[in-house]
């Protein structure tokens, strides 16, 4: 069916709204308690073009993340990689495989490979992946144990107080940087080491309106 209206005239109501409540903010102290949706996207799997495989990757082949997601300590945004990162090794590698085709193809017509994205937060949500990752919060607080997943899946809601719950506590979560990729990382003593790395790194998560809506 026409749309009717361009894409961003939906996201209109949302802005308004949160613009009002932001001014009524001291009068509605909570108020976005009743508007956090029920539902949340976890669980979310899309059909990738290609069966790339995290699993086979990280915790067989042992690739860290960054070996793909090169942009995730300087960039707002975490990048997928290029077709010519599976190059790399897929011009060797595999080269008759079919699951393989499109990667070739791509490369061949310098077409970019149609990834299907995963998590999708509204664009009225201002986030950042370096302003995380530099203070020492893991890929897998957010995404989970990626390296355990042939298809990537949303492993977390994604939604405003989950975020809260995170940046009234931070000294629960984080742990130093070199970390940041590592899967499965646990330690006894995660208080006395986040407390520390809180006060280390200055850290300061905010939770007033307007860190993440503008
Ligand atoms: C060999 C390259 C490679 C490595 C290594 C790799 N990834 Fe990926 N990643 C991809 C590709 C390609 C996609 C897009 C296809 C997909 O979603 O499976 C992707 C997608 C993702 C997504 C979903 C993005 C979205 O669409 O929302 C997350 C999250 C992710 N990777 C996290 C990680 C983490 C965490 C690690 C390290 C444990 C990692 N990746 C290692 C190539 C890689
Ligand atoms: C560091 C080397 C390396 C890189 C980089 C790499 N791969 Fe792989 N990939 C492998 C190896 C090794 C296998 C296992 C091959 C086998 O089983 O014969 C594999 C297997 C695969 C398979 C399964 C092939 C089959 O027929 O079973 C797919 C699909 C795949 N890779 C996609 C990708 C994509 C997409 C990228 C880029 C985002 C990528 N790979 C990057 C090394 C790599
Ligand atoms: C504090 C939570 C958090 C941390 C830590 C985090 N991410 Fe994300 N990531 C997100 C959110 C939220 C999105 C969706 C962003 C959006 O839709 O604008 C996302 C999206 C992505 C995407 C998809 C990007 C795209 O545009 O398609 C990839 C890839 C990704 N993250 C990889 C990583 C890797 C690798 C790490 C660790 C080095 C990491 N993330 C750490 C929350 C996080
Ligand atoms: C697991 C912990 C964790 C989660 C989950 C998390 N954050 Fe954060 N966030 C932090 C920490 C720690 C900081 C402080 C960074 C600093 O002080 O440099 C922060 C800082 C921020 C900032 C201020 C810095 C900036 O980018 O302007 C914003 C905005 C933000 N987070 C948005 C979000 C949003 C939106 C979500 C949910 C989609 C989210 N965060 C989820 C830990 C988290
Ligand atoms: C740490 C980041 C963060 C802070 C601080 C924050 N929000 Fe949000 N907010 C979000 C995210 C992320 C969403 C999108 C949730 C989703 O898609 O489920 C959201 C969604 C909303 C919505 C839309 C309804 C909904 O839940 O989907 C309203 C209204 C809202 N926020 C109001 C507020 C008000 C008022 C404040 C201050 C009391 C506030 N927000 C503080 C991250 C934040």
């Amino acid at each position: 069916m026409a749309q009717v209206f361009p894409k961003w005239v939906d996201d209109i109501p949302k802005r308004l709204l949160i613009g009002v409540i932001i001014l009524l903010n001291g009068v509605v102290f909570g108020v976005w308690y009743f508007f956090s949706p029920e539902f949340t996207h976890v669980g979310y799997a899309p059909e990738q073009p290609v069966p790339f495989s995290h699993k086979l990757h990280v915790s067989e082949i042992g690739l860290d993340c960054q070996y793909c997601h090169t942009s995730v300590f300087d960039s707002r945004y975490a990048n997928i990689p290029a077709t010519e990162t599976c190059m790399n090794c897929h011009g060797q590698i595999a080269t008759d495989s079919e699951a393989l085709e499109p990667v070739r193809e791509s490369w061949d017509n310098g077409m970019p490979i149609e990834w299907i994205k995963v998590h999708n937060l509204p664009d009225y949500a201002y986030f950042n992946h370096s302003v995380h990752v530099n203070v020492g919060v893991g890929c897998e607080s957010c995404h989970g144990r990626v390296d355990r997943m042939d298809v990537v899946f949303q492993a977390e809601p994604l939604s405003m107080s989950w975020c809260l719950d995170c940046h009234r506590e931070p000294e629960q979560h984080v742990r130093p940087v070199e970390e940041v990729t590592t899967m499965g990382y646990r330690v006894e003593n995660q208080l006395e080491i986040g407390r520390e790395l809180v006060s280390r790194h200055n850290i300061n998560a905010p939770l007033y309106c307007q860190s993440c809506h503008y």
